[in-house]
């Protein structure tokens, strides 16, 4: 139902969450949630606020794994269960800044003389904050290292990256992340990268450094080749709330990014959020609303549309957070449940020249959560037309999106922020992990493995084990054509010709270890070349 003027203000005033201490405003109002909606749920998010309270001082939160999840300690070094946790966070912190003062003031440099970028390789968790936290708080009048990512394991798109940086590799300096350092995507993009460097006569230890585990696949490479250092990861921090250890931190103080106004934006987010009065807390309030306007099952999608260009990789940094925490097969309990919460989104008012017609006309199968940064540009704008900047335009779009999504029945949520500096980044992070973390418990699931994830890597392990197989037999009967059912009969496969004709394909496609030598598509036959 779609209230009155009069009504929707007073719903406002009601229900605008002011938190000065933040900077940040949380406006519901236009969520149609009924008069009784809190009350009802005061039960439910008390206890998820008592379960989140239990988690930070040190639980077994992540019960599948038997691991602490820490990702609030990261912040706030004093609240961690031990003072051996206390010290290593405190001490990676201070190595952080050290290695970057090393490296801004070219006392540690590339072969070519001081490093003036940093190549990023990581995937998911090590890849999304940085690649977020980069494109909102980095410049290129100021960045101190221009920062590039490899978070993919595409040839082409990997070559696209190493065109951008051709000659200058010996002024770039490579981090490489992975918390469990075995990802593969991860080590390809070390073996390609390391390959280039060696290509332009350069030793790539010498330009590189390592995120990841002790002990790992990755940190023995560090290790043993001698890069230039090592950061940790630990076993108690989710790849997708690890943007404030050194997976975030080290590339954005290379970038010359402030790192400690992140920090204390997220320190300060989490104070707040702390607050047992969920009325007061913008984190209970956000995973109320997801829960109210998806019936606590993810029967809406979240459409992130941050008015902001800096913002722009938001949504898909936040997709990784929900989704990959929310989206489980199983509850706490061994029940399935198939929860979820799906995110999508970009920026506006770009968007509303795409998707947003659906939004407005077609099926109502979303809400929407606006971001709304108040302060327009660094300076004064000139008027592009009487009485208007560039960035009333985008502020007079974001109102008038809205209430046309409102006027047609679709909800949304608004978070206003003042500006998007360090402080406010840490603020939208930190406060996006407790919403997720406090939903996680109002659906009682656990927000913090990814099963999914790992069934993925193992079926591509298979994939390639097929593909090794594939090669071997044919090159051991040179000359015999085989059509895929045969190949895959052959190998004692028969149930995977479908992999075996996209695995021939591939491969012949590359000129490497398969031809067609007949036919094609689905009557070609294939042979060793
Ligand atoms: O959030 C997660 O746990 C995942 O998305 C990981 O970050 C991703 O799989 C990369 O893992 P790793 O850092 O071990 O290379």
């Amino acid at each position: 139902m779609i209230a009155t003027p009069a009504i929707l203000w007073s719903r406002f005033r009601r229900h605008y969450l002011d938190c000065p201490a933040l900077g940040l405003g949380l406006d519901v109002s236009r969520v149609p949630f009924p008069d009784d909606f809190h009350a009802k749920m005061e039960r439910p998010i008390r206890k998820a606020l008592a379960d989140m309270a239990a988690l930070e001082k040190g639980a077994i939160a992540n019960p599948d794994e038997q691991r602490m999840v820490g990702h609030y300690w990261l912040r706030n070094a004093g609240l961690a269960p031990s003072k051996d946790i206390t010290k290593v966070i405190e001490g990676t912190l201070e190595s952080i800044g050290a290695f970057a003062t090393r490296i801004h003031r070219g006392d540690l440099a590339g072969a070519a003389g001081p490093f003036r970028n940093v190549l990023v390789i990581g995937i998911g968790g090590s890849a999304l904050g940085p690649q977020f936290v980069a494109k909102a708080l980095g410049h290129p009048r100021s960045d101190k290292l221009t920062p590039y990512f490899f978070d993919n394991t595409d040839p082409d798109g990997m070559d696209q990256v190493l065109a951008l940086l051709e000659g200058r590799l010996g002024q770039t300096l490579a981090v490489v992340i992975s918390k469990s350092g075995g990802t593969p995507e991860t080590r390809n993009g070390m073996v390609e990268a390391r390959a280039s460097y060696e290509r332009a006569g350069l030793n790539f230890a010498a330009h590189a450094v390592a995120i990841t585990g002790e002990g790992s696949a990755l940190h023995q490479t560090a290790v043993a080749d001698g890069w230039l250092q090592t950061f940790p990861m630990w076993d108690w921090v989710g790849g997708r709330t690890s943007e404030l250890s050194a997976v975030g931190l080290l590339p954005a103080a290379l970038q010359g990014i402030d790192i400690h106004g992140l920090l204390a934006g997220a320190r300060a987010c989490d104070e707040a959020t702390r607050n047992p009065v969920s009325r007061e807390n913008p984190a209970a309030q956000l995973a109320l609303m997801w829960y109210f306007l998806g019936e606590g099952r993810g029967s809406k999608d979240m459409v992130v549309l941050p008015y902001k260009d800096r913002l722009e990789l938001l949504s898909k940094y936040l997709q990784q957070l929900v989704m990959e925490s929310l989206g489980k097969e199983l509850d706490l309990d061994g029940k399935v449940v198939h929860q979820g919460l799906a995110v999508y989104g970009n920026k506006g008012s770009t968007d509303q020249h795409a998707y947003v017609q659906q939004l407005r006309d077609g099926v109502a199968n979303f809400f929407a959560v606006f971001i709304e940064v108040l302060k327009d540009r660094e300076g004064s704008s000139i008027e592009v037309e009487a009485g208007a900047t560039s960035g009333d335009f985008l502020s007079g779009f974001f109102l008038g999106t809205r209430s046309a999504l409102y006027e047609s029945g679709r909800p949304s949520l608004t978070l206003t922020v003042p500006d998007t500096s360090a402080f406010t980044i840490g603020v939208l992070i930190a406060l996006f992990e407790r919403a997720v973390g406090l939903y996680a418990s109002l659906i009682h699931i656990n927000a913090y493995h990814q099963p999914g994830v790992e069934a993925g890597k193992k079926a591509a392990a298979g994939v390639l084990g097929l593909q090794r197989k594939i090669v071997a037999h044919l090159a051991a009967q040179p000359g015999t054509a085989y059509t895929t059912e045969a190949l895959a009969s052959a190998l004692g496969q028969p149930d995977a010709a479908e992999t075996v004709f996209k695995i021939c394909t591939h491969l012949a496609a590359n000129g490497r270890g398969v031809r067609t030598v007949s036919g094609s598509g689905l009557s070609a036959t294939f042979q060793a070349p």
